[in-house]
């Protein structure tokens, strides 16, 4: 996957952004290729671990720390790459449709844009019941990480509700704490996702992977736009061009302890 993103942005031959680039773990890489990169993130905490990694690595960045729903940035770029799923943590259908159209606006004449959203079969949640997500030890520390995880659908629809608890445990296995956190990740079908894209003035897609993961990629178009508010669809209603309403595909992203 580390592979594909960073040919992704070699691919714009120009300056790329990464959508809430976290700890830089697509981001550096790309900057290690020798790409022009840059990244944008919500969270302060997130772009400091990203600057020092950057840092350690000798490599210089432009961090932008704001939102991508909407992108509010005064440059524009010639490619922009959300990676990971991280797409799917917009999940209001509005916002994400008003950040779609904000990266049309960031992208230059032949820009390309690269979502990657993953998707969870029918039995995938554990219907908030526990599973182990991951466990890792800290090097400096010695201390253990465990992270469980419940999912299940969220009240609102389309949505996923995750809860990550994470236990830290110290050398001797005594655990030190428990914290829970919450995400929630909006599901989306492909063919909707492309008519989202369309309606937002995209043009070109691919869709890469199956239903399980796959990335959208497409270019700015430049013609005149068909919104969907033109096609009949009014606010809060389901878009009469997106045959299978609401439902199976979920796209996912877990935060992971840095
Ligand atoms: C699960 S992390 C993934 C980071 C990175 N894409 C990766 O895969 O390593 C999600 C990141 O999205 C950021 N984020 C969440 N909502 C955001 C928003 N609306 N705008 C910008 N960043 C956001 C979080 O701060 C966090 O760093």
């Amino acid at each position: 996957m580390m592979q594909s993103i960073v040919r992704r942005f070699a691919a714009a031959n120009g300056t790329g952004l990464g959508l809430a680039t976290g700890n830089g773990r697509f981001l550096i890489p790309a900057l290690e290729a020798g790409l022009d990169v840059q990244g944008i993130d919500n969270s302060p905490a997130m772009l400091e671990i990203c600057q020092r990694h950057a840092t350690e690595s000798g490599l210089d960045v432009m961090l932008h720390e704001g939102d991508m729903a909407p992108l509010a940035l005064a440059h524009r770029f010639h490619a922009i790459v959300c990676p990971a799923g991280s797409f799917s943590l917009i999940t209001d259908e509005d916002a994400a449709l008003h950040a779609l159209t904000s990266y049309r606006e960031h992208l230059e004449s032949i820009g390309r844009l690269s979502i990657t959203l993953s998707t969870e079969g029918p039995d995938d949640t554990t219907h908030f019941g526990w599973r182990m997500r991951r466990t890792g030890t800290n090097r400096v520390s010695g201390n253990t990480f465990v992270v469980d995880e419940a999912t299940g659908k969220d009240v609102i629809p389309q949505v996923t509700l995750t809860y990550n608890r994470v236990e830290t445990y110290d050398p001797a296995g005594h655990l030190l704490g428990t914290e829970i956190r919450k995400v929630r990740t909006r599901w989306w079908h492909r063919d909707e996702f492309v008519a989202a894209l369309r309606d937002t003035g995209f043009a070109d897609f691919k869709l890469l992977g199956d239903e399980f993961g796959w990335v959208a990629l497409a270019i700015r178009q430049w013609a005149a736009l068909t919104t969907r508010s033109s096609l009949g669809a009014k606010p809060g209603h389901a878009c009469p061009r997106w045959p299978h309403g609401r439902g199976k595909l979920t796209a996912v992203s877990v935060f992971r302890p840095q």
